[in-house]
C-alpha cells in the first residue's frame, strides 16, 4: 500500500499532520514555538494572551497524579503588548500558529484580537473555558451559549482570520455551546479545556498541593470525556474540531478523529513525555492506518458515527 497521507485541513489552514500543540504548554515565546515546530507537530498554539500582564497563581502551579495533571497556572503571561513584540516574526515557523486569547469581558477580547490578528497568525483561539482563574473562563461564567455567542459575534466583527472557540467539558450541553459559537461566526471549535477544578492534598503537610489549592484536570483522566464532547459537537455543527484531552498515542489520536475531530491537540503528554510525542503519535497513526488499509486522515474523521447512526 502507498504511504499514508497524514495531512489535514482546518477551515482552509493546511496541516502536514493532525497534531496541534495545545495552549499553555511551551507556547510562551517564538523560540519555543519554533522548537515544537521542529519536533514535527502539525500546528502550534500560543500560551493564552490577555490584555494586561498577569502574574498567575502562586507556586506550585502543577501537580501530577496517577491519571494526569492538575494545573492552576492562572494564565500567567506578559500581556498583549509584549505578545505583539514576541510574536512579530512568525514567517519562519514552518507550521501554522494559532494565537490563544483570553479576556475578562467582551471588550477585552476585542482589544486583544484587534492587537494580534494581523500579525501573521493562522487563526485566533478564544478560550472561554479555564476552570481556575478568577475573572476568566468558568469562574466568570463564560462557558455557556449566551456568553459564547456574544464574544464570538464581537470578535468576528474585528478580524477576518479564522476563529476557533475553546470549550469547557464542564457544561450541561456542550453541543449547544458549540452551536452558539458556529451561529455567531466561529470557524472551528477546540474541545476541550481542562475539567474540574480538582484537588490533590499532601497528607503529610495536611494541605492542598497547589498554591491556588485547586486546578484543572488534564491527561488520561480527561480523555474519555474529551472524546465524548467531540462526538457530541460533531453531531451538532459543521465546522471543524480540534479534539484535545489526554491524547498521548497514535491510537488516541485516531479515536479523536473517529469521534469527529479534524485535528488533535496535545498538551499534558508533552509535559510528561517531551517533544518526541508528536513524531511518535504520527508514526503510530501511520502504522495503524497501514495495517487497517486507511490511506488518509479524511477517511477517519467522524467514522465512529457511521456504523450505528442514531
Ligand atoms: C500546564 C497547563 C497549562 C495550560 N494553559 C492553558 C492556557 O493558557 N490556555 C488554554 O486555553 N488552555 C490551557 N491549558 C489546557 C490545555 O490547552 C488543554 O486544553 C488541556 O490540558 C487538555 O489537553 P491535554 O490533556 O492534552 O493536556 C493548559 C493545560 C496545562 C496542563
Amino acid at each position: 500500500m502507498a504511504a499514508v497521507d497524514l495531512s489535514t485541513e482546518l477551515c482552509g489552514i493546511k496541516l502536514r499532520n493532525p497534531t496541534v500543540l495545545a495552549s499553555g504548554i511551551l507556547g510562551t515565546s517564538n523560540a519555543l514555538l519554533q522548537m515544537v515546530a521542529g519536533a514535527g507537530v502539525g500546528a502550534v498554539t500560543t500560551k493564552s494572551i490577555s490584555l494586561d500582564p498577569m502574574p498567575g497563581h502562586n507556586n506550585p502551579i502543577t501537580v501530577g497524579f496517577e491519571a494526569g495533571l492538575l494545573n492552576a497556572v492562572g494564565y500567567s503571561n506578559p500581556g498583549l503588548h509584549a505578545a505583539i513584540e514576541e510574536f512579530k516574526n512568525l514567517e519562519g515557523m514552518g507550521v501554522p500558529v494559532i494565537a490563544s486569547v483570553i479576556g475578562r469581558g467582551v471588550g477585552e477580547f476585542i482589544k486583544v484580537v484587534e492587537g494580534l490578528w494581523s500579525q501573521g497568525f493562522a487563526a485566533i483561539e478564544i478560550s472561554l473555558s479555564c476552570p481556575h482563574t478568577p475573572g476568566f473562563g468558568m469562574m466568570a461564567g463564560q462557558s455557556n451559549p449566551h456568553y459564547t455567542r456574544q464574544v464570538v459575534a464581537a470578535v468576528r466583527r474585528v478580524t477576518s482570520i479564522p476563529i476557533f472557540v475553546k470549550l469547557s467539558p464542564e457544561t450541561p450541553d456542550i453541543a449547544k455551546v458549540a452551536v452558539a459559537a458556529e451561529e455567531a461566526g466561529a470557524d472551528g471549535i477546540t474541545a476541550v479545556n481542562t475539567m474540574g477544578p480538582g484537588m490533590v492534598i499532601n497528607i503529610e503537610a495536611r494541605q492542598p498541593v497547589l498554591g491556588f489549592k485547586m486546578g484543572g484536570v488534564s491527561g488520561p483522566a480527561l480523555r474519555p470525556i474529551a472524546v465524548r464532547c467531540v462526538y457530541e459537537i460533531y453531531k451538532a455543527v459543521r465546522i471543524p474540531i480540534i479534539g484535545t484531552g489526554g491524547v498521548s498515542t497514535g491510537r488516541h489520536a485516531i479515536e479523536m478523529l473517529m469521534a469527529g475531530a479534524t485535528a488533535v491537540g496535545i498538551g499534558t503528554a508533552v509535559c510528561i513525555s517531551g517533544l518526541d510525542v508528536f513524531s511518535a503519535v504520527c508514526r503510530e497513526m501511520e502504522e495503524w492506518m497501514e495495517a487497517n488499509n486507511v490511506s488518509s486522515v479524511q477517511e477517519l474523521i467522524g467514522t465512529a458515527h457511521e456504523l450505528y447512526p442514531e
